[in-house]
């Protein structure tokens, strides 16, 4: 987020000054050579790496495959799942080469005339190890996270070399590898701003009344640090400055640096427009350090204002109440990988705001600040995790192997343990952004239970609140009452419970605010296009194809369906919202089929893997965003072989009645009921768990008008199937007809339809980004394209797997040539959903999976258009023209 000005910009802005700083900040995102496996002496400055692939960065050496059930084949007793027994498991991070050791080379350069450089790395997939010209100038052990190193401001070019591993076992999910974040060289003088030095936090906000919503005045209090050796004498000045989006300045203040090298102004800002998800307003803060009429330094940033409250009454925005409607995301985007890329994380984000979704939290580790600066512009409140486990292993190599360890080699070492280091770059590399609501000190950490467990809850909080005093500390628990005979549970700011339902009400009477969070809910399972009959409710089930029930009414032992979650999150005020696991299907955990291969994805997803829509993304449209209209019928009406049996209907609406037509003749008109929470507790059957005790879970059998499915979903249970036309028609509460959906037996495939999913607009690309040297400023943008293998009307095949095949042509504007390796658009990946599909997204081939697929097309660095072509043997191909500009 932060953006050192060009001393172009900045003569600008003073033309009356000394100028004196030149502070840059270069992206080291072209001109990377990279090499998978170990290789001797490959950080030496003179190392020859011409035979090396060029790559640019964020770049993800794993993400082409081949999926190899033998990678990271493991025999393991999965503790979170409750297994009493070591079994043979394939496919838990993704079947993906990432394990190993990974090169990366590049050449920079430090200009004449600075004083000071630093190289920043938002996070290296894994144990990187930095050098210089040959030297080693630093290392970090945890891949996720955001780390500095000052090296030597030395004029001319330099080489860069950075050592990658990877080890087997070493994650529960699909990690990614390599340099999947970028990469950014900081120059400056002898004083300047210190890298993360500033906080801005709003410490007031009054409202105008008598209605409470309109933003008189706020405070926003800004402190910075100074870097450099200050002499005695020496009088420097610190001044923030506030801009809003025109360009005006809104509030400005100076003050002396102190002796701690420090200086803090209050930004008083009358008529704010404060952040929230809605209206995510954001202003520019632009810090600058003088000496009389030299200026020192200048940096200036995003940051938004904006108010954040817990207390017995809930979680407040603002001053409003309101439940987070969260998703947990790991940080794989499918088929592009771990390599962060902007448009395909906006794309989730637009995904996920669609359906109302308000809130992310970045399950299971430190986020990547660009994905920050994307959920403060889109509007997105975030849980900021931090990692998996602390002392205790999750798998065999996790990061506990790091947690208490004090680094005694590297140039970088500070004599902290990696946690404390790992947990103060967290917060302040990510402190000034407004979307971050809380901090997440772990998920599902296994010593919640006992001692060790409680004194680094409390050291932990303790860490971060130093650092960041405006926002609480969560972590997700999943040991039932264990936490609260710990202490573990009242020590923590916010408690959050991942499932376990049946212990919110004592997790309620234990918290210290009396709250508590859906920390992780849900963690129901369903394979897009897939329906199993009869569509009943279960746990843990699992059937030959390695697919689940779309019929949204499949969890794990552990889980539950949503209509579970929403009866607390709706009926009980003191539980203030839930992070659905997940939004987005991600790479390796291919619960249930740890054992089936191939199944190398998990089925958890909101949406699948390619990020298309599963139903139960509708379902929770209607319950988050119910202001929306939503009219979603499943399954589909294409069941040659079905004829006469029961194939019953369900609509996600979010009006309160329907009634459903097969082929013209009525099936029912039915309406939801309002099942109160203590009807829904008198319907519960106990269960027992594998690691002992047992839990609740509803009673499937429970009758219709008290069960809560019939407060979320309307469900025509014994319909028979015939092929032609399913209608549904939607009476809203007056008893008006307020719309209708139809769905038709579909017949041969027969055309293929191309179509950019929702948070598309148009067809514009914008070209990527280079500076006069060609070199890289931004990621390429992504467009994602939706091809649907149809019937000659236009209806969805449904069941359609035909072969599909992607190309991709580009033309450069008139007068434009394309050098080696540049290009107008190209082909990047493609990702049908299929959590059993072991075909390769990168290669311009794949099968349809229920009738669907997502072509991923690349933009390059020249002006033109392109055509992305989608063809199968047999049927009409499907077109779709781009402009980049
Ligand atoms: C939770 C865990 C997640 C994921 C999920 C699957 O217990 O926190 O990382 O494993 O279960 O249901």
């Amino acid at each position: 987020m932060t953006k050192t000005l060009f001393s172009t910009l900045l003569s600008l802005a003073v033309a009356s000054t000394t100028l004196l700083a030149q502070s840059q900040e270069q992206l080291l995102l072209s001109g990377w050579r990279f090499q998978n496996g170990a290789v001797a002496g490959a950080e030496a400055a003179d190392f020859n790496d011409n035979g090396w692939q060029q790559v640019t960065i964020p770049h993800d050496w794993a993400i082409s495959g081949p999926f190899d059930k033998d990678i990271d084949k493991q025999v393991v007793r999965i503790e979170q799942n409750g297994e009493k027994e070591a079994t043979e498991k394939t496919g838990r991070s993704g079947c993906l080469p990432w394990i190993g050791e990974g090169w990366y080379r590049t050449r920079f350069t430090i200009p004449a005339g600075y004083a000071f450089a630093e190289l920043v790395f938002d996070g290296a997939m894994a144990e990187p190890h930095v050098y210089v010209d040959g030297k080693d100038v630093g290392y970090w052990a945890y891949g996720y996270n955001t780390f500095k190193l000052e090296i030597p401001a030395e004029s001319g070019e330099h080489t860069l070399a950075v050592h990658l591993q990877n080890i087997e076992e070493s994650s529960r999910w699909y990690p990614g590898a390599g340099l999947y974040r970028p990469v950014r060289l900081l120059l400056g003088q002898e004083i300047g701003l210190k890298t993360w030095g500033t906080f801005a936090r709003t410490t007031m906000v009054s409202y105008i009344s008598p209605d409470y919503r309109t933003a008189r005045e706020a405070r926003l209090t800004v402190s910075s640090e100074v870097r450099g050796d200050i002499a005695k004498g020496q009088k420097l000045r610190l001044g923030h400055i506030l801009s809003n989006e025109a360009g005006e300045t809104v509030a400005e203040h100076w003050m002396d640096v102190n002796d701690s090298k420090m200086a803090t102004n209050v930004l008083v800002v009358r008529n704010p427009k404060l952040w929230s998800p809605e209206q995510p307003a954001l202003y520019t803060l632009t810090t600058r350090v003088t000496e009389g009429d030299k200026i020192w330094d200048e940096q200036s940033q995003k940051v938004g204002i904006r108010q954040i409250e817990y207390n017995e009454e809930g979680f407040k925005l603002n001053g409003e109440l309101r439940k987070f409607r969260g998703v947990c995301l790991h940080h794989d985007m499918g088929p592009v990988g771990s390599a962060f890329n902007k448009s395909a994380f906006r794309r989730q984000v637009a995904l996920l705001k669609e359906i109302g979704c308000d809130a992310i939290r970045t399950s299971h580790n430190m986020p990547a600040p660009w994905q920050m600066d994307i959920c403060d512009e889109m509007g997105m409140m975030v849980m900021a995790e931090s990692m998996d486990m602390w002392v205790y292993p999750k798998c065999k190599n996790g990061y506990s192997r790091f947690f208490e360890q004090v680094d005694e080699t590297s140039p970088n070492r500070t004599g902290e343990p990696w946690w404390k280091r790992d947990f103060t770059n967290l917060v302040l590399v990510h402190r000034n952004h407004p979307s971050i609501v809380m901090w997440s000190i772990g998920n599902e950490i296994p010593e919640q239970n006992n001692a060790t467990g409680y004194r680094y809850t409390h050291l932990l909080q303790q860490v971060i609140h130093e650092l960041d005093g405006t926002r609480p500390c969560t972590q997700g628990m999943d040991r039932g009452e264990g936490p609260m005979h710990s202490g573990v549970w009242q020590t923590t700011d916010i408690p959050g419970f991942n499932y376990r339902l049946h212990v919110y009400q004592k997790g309620i009477e234990n918290s210290p605010k009396g709250i508590v969070l859906g920390s992780e809910t849900a963690s129901t399972i369903s394979s897009r296009g897939i329906y199993k009959f009869p569509a009943e409710e279960v746990h843990g089930i699992a059937y030959d194809d390695g697919q689940i029930s779309s019929y949204d009414l499949e969890s794990c032992i552990w889980s539950n369906i949503p209509d579970d979650d929403w009866m607390w999150q709706d009926k009980c005020p003191q539980v203030i919202g839930e992070f659905v696991w997940t939004g987005f299907d991600y790479l390796g955990e291919p619960t249930p089929y740890d054992e089936y291969w191939p199944s190398r994805s998990s089925y958890f997803g909101i949406f699948d893997l390619a990020g298309l829509p599963k139903d139960r993304a509708f379902l929770y449209r209607v319950h988050w965003a119910p202001e929306q209209e939503t009219l979603h019928l499943l399954p589909h009406w294409t069941w040659p072989g079905r004829e006469g049996e029961v194939t019953p209907v369900f609509c996600y609406t979010n009006y309160p009645e329907a009634e459903l037509f097969v082929n013209g003749k009525s099936q029912g008109r039915i309406k939801k009921y309002d099942v109160s929470l203590e009807t829904y507790l008198s319907h519960r059957v106990s269960e027992p768990m594998p690691w002992g005790g047992s839990s609740m879970f509803a009673d499937p059998k429970t009758p219709y008008g008290e069960n809560r499915l019939d407060r979320y979903r309307l469900r025509w249970m014994d319909v028979k199937y015939e092929p032609g036309e399913l209608k549904v028609v939607a009476y809203d509460a007056q008893g008006n007809k307020a719309a209708e959906q139809v769905i038709r037996t579909a017949g041969r495939p027969h055309h293929i339809e191309l179509s950019l999913d929702a948070a598309a607009t148009d067809t514009k690309l914008s070209v990527t980004p280079v500076d006069v040297d060609g070199n890289t400023l931004d990621t390429p943008q992504l467009a994602f394209v939706t091809a649907r293998v149809v019937d000659k009307d236009g209806n969805l095949c449904p069941d359609a797997d035909v072969q599909l095949n992607f190309a991709v042509n580009g033309k450069p504007q008139r007068g434009i040539k394309a050098a080696k390796g540049e290009f107008v658009a190209r082909y990047n990946s493609a990702c049908n959903g299929d959590a059993t599909s072991i075909e390769t997204f990168t290669e311009p081939t794949m099968k349809a999976f229920h009738g669907e697929c997502v072509v991923v097309v690349e933009a390059g660095t020249l002006l033109g258009d392109a055509t992305l072509t989608v063809s199968a043997r047999g049927l009409k191909p499907g077109k779709m023209n781009f402009s980049v500009r």
